[in-house]
């Protein structure tokens, strides 16, 4: 299917999705955002598709939530439409992806960000949740994930001043993964996703939903959780595949079984 507000692309086993609505900042208006959940779908049923980047333009990631759609809501519309719901299907997509950021990512663009694998920042990135200052608070899941990121001194900080953070500050925050300069950024995220779309995918599935899993149970649960999965791994041909082709030194042909 052809898309509007978002470019979609292949290359090999990574996908890229890039927002494009560049005169509004890629504000994550209800149609760019209906068009991010179906294109997750289609690539959640690809088997060729290993690894997906999010990403933006090089002057905004996305600056948040579409204010102006926002602006007239009233409640029971918002409730009953269930407002937000199509930008979590980034945290429910279960391949790993990628969030590859350049510019302002704020608001909800800070937040589909965190909903992300993990995050690589080019050297401009901005991030930020200054809801506050539009009379809200975050609501796409930020307050909850930028303390689990962050820690709670800075997620109050960003919350409750509304300042942005450099690409600097959110590395040395254990926000994103990787500072880059702007100009690497596209090569550095393809370079992450393909390395990992080469490892097996249903291994790489339960390695991201293990370490998720870590937000929402005990440390007992969770180790109990891993080494389950863990041992679930050998009943896979790529687990055989994988040890095998170390010990006669050569490189492993996972088959995603
Ligand atoms: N929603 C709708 N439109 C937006 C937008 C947003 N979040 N952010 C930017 N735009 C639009 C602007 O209205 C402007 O459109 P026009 O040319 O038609 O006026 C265009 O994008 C360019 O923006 P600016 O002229 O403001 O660009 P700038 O370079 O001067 O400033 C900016 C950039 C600092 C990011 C500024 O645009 C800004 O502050 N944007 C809003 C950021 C924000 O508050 N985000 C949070 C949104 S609420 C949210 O996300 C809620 C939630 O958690 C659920």
């Amino acid at each position: 299917m052809g898309y509007e507000m978002i470019e979609l692309t292949k290359d090999g086993s990574v996908a890229t999705i890039m927002l494009d609505r560049p005169k509004a900042l890629n504000a994550l208006c209800g149609p760019m955002m209906a068009e991010v959940a179906k294109a997750l779908e289609a690539l959640a049923k690809d088997d060729a598709i290993g690894c997906v980047i999010l990403t933006g333009s090089e002057k905004a990631f996305a600056a948040g939530a579409d204010i102006k759609e926002m602006s007239d809501l009233e409640y029971l519309e918002i409730y009953k439409d269930d407002l937000f719901y199509n930008h979590e299907a980034i945290a429910r997509f279960r391949k790993p992806i990628i969030a590859a950021v350049a510019g302002y990512a704020l608001g909800g663009g800070c937040e589909i960000a965190m909903m992300c694998d993990f995050i690589i920042a080019a050297d401009n990135a901005k991030f930020g949740q200054p809801e506050i200052n539009l009379g809200v608070m975050p609501g796409i899941g930020g307050t909850q994930r930028l303390i689990r990121a962050v820690g709670k001194s800075k997620a109050m900080d960003m919350c409750l001043t509304g300042r942005m953070m450099d690409a600097n500050e959110a590395l040395a925050a254990n926000l994103v993964a990787r500072v880059v300069p702007l100009d690497e950024l596209m090569e550095t995220a393809k370079d992450a996703s393909s390395k990992i779309a080469a490892q097996s995918q249903p291994i790489a599935m339960m390695t991201k939903e293990t370490i998720n899993s870590a937000f929402e149970m005990t440390l007992s649960q969770g180790v109990q959780f891993e080494r389950r999965l863990f041992q679930s791994m050998f009943t896979t041909a790529d687990q055989k595949e994988g040890m095998a082709a170390f010990s006669e030194k050569r490189k492993p042909h996972f088959k995603n079984k």
